[in-house]
């Protein structure tokens, strides 16, 4: 990523190896990933040809990489070997080789959590004398706390995010499609920077906006709805993520009253936010709101999730997550309430702790504001 040395790779290939030590492992190894790219500058989307990076608690890393992504990973001079194959070729002649040379790096092999099943058997195949973890109980830690370069990042692709909202809504929305909104809103994030959007791009309108998870189909804005926009965009390989629900026109009576609870959920978590509070306790306090409010059986999913280089990354904002939080952590704040059939509500911005507590990475107006 851009701003990132090599200096910084291979410090984090170093705390890769510390982390190895406290949890008794010797070895982690990577697909095509976040922790890829975290640690290398490189990823892409994972794939049928094996590409790993393999990191021993002691000696150099050795990247294991298909040739045809040979120059792009050079380009980022990542430490220790690179191992190529080209098609046509076994790449698991190349991890026996490897895993031959691991002899003295006795212990667990943590493996990437999103590593491709064949993949993973080929590296089980190569080590089967081993047992296995996660590598996510060595990443987690190292990934959560956000450093000064990373919050830059993540800030940027917040104001992108707002700028777009502006941008979106500035033409009528009644007679768009959902699919047309996300459109909009995907194109105004391109047009203000964004190296591309984090995720799918969610539009929830009238009844839709009910299911928490709907993304965007052909249903037509009218007026009358209420539309739920959840959306982001990465820079420099880093995501945002913002909700706002707007009103074509004018909502049902109720819709104001349950925007206000979930705004106030929303601030009530925002404040609860500190160094060494429990994540569980950031969920409870925008729990707290929606019941005393009458929606508490509505707010029906957790408070938010961590987020990075992936959308949704540790720590969870959740009832039972007793995890304190730490200075540099960066996560979402999305309660919402779902009246089944008729519309549903939520309001989400980043933040990430402060010495001072909550900062937010997304400052767009939360009211529910009346579109045409
Ligand atoms: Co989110």
């Amino acid at each position: 990523m851009s701003g990132t040395t090599g200096a910084t790779y291979r410090e984090r290939i170093d705390a890769v190896r510390t982390g190895l030590e406290a949890c008794g492992a010797a070895v982690a190894v990577f697909g095509l990933s976040s922790n890829l790219r975290y640690l290398a500058g490189f990823t892409d989307e994972p794939g049928e040809r094996l590409f790993l990076l393999i990191v021993p608690i002691s000696g150099e890393p050795t990247m294991v990489v298909p040739a045809l992504y040979l120059d792009q990973v050079q380009a980022h001079q990542p430490s220790g070997a690179i191992r190529s194959w080209a098609d046509g070729e076994d790449p698991t002649d190349i991890l026996r080789d490897i895993a031959a040379g691991l002899g003295r790096c006795t212990g667990r092999v943590l493996v990437d959590d999103t590593l491709w099943a064949g993949h993973l058997l080929a590296v089980q195949d190569a080590l089967a004398d081993r047992t296995f973890g996660l590598a996510s109980d060595v990443m987690n830690p190292l990934r959560m706390c956000k450093a000064s370069d990373e919050i830059a990042a993540m800030r940027r692709a917040g104001e992108i995010a707002d700028l777009a909202l502006e941008d979106a809504l500035a033409e009528p929305i009644a007679g768009c499609t959902e699919i047309q909104l996300a459109g909009r809103l995907e194109a105004a994030m391109l047009d203000h920077g964004a190296a591309g959007i984090a995720f799918e791009t969610l539009v929830a309108s009238g009844p839709n906006s009910s299911l928490p998870h709907y993304r965007a189909g052909k249903r037509r804005i009218e007026d009358g709805d209420v539309v739920i926009l959840d959306y982001g965009c990465r820079v420099d390989g880093y995501c945002s993520d913002i909700s706002r629900t707007v009103a074509c026109g004018e909502p049902p009576n109720e819709a104001d009253r349950v925007h206000d609870a979930v705004r106030r959920a929303q601030w009530a978590a925002r404040e609860r936010v500190g160094i060494g509070v429990r994540a569980e306790e950031v969920d409870a306090a925008a729990r707290e709101v929606l019941t005393t409010a009458g929606y508490g059986e509505q707010f029906v999913h957790r408070t938010g999730h961590g987020i990075g280089l992936d959308v949704h990354e540790s720590p969870y904002i959740v009832g039972g997550n007793g995890e304190m939080l730490q200075e540099g952590m960066a996560f979402s704040i999305e309660p919402g309430a779902y009246l089944p059939g008729a519309f549903g509500v939520r309001i989400e911005d980043v933040v990430v702790v402060g010495a001072g507590g909550a900062v937010p990475m997304t400052e767009a107006p939360q009211d529910m504001r009346r579109v045409a």
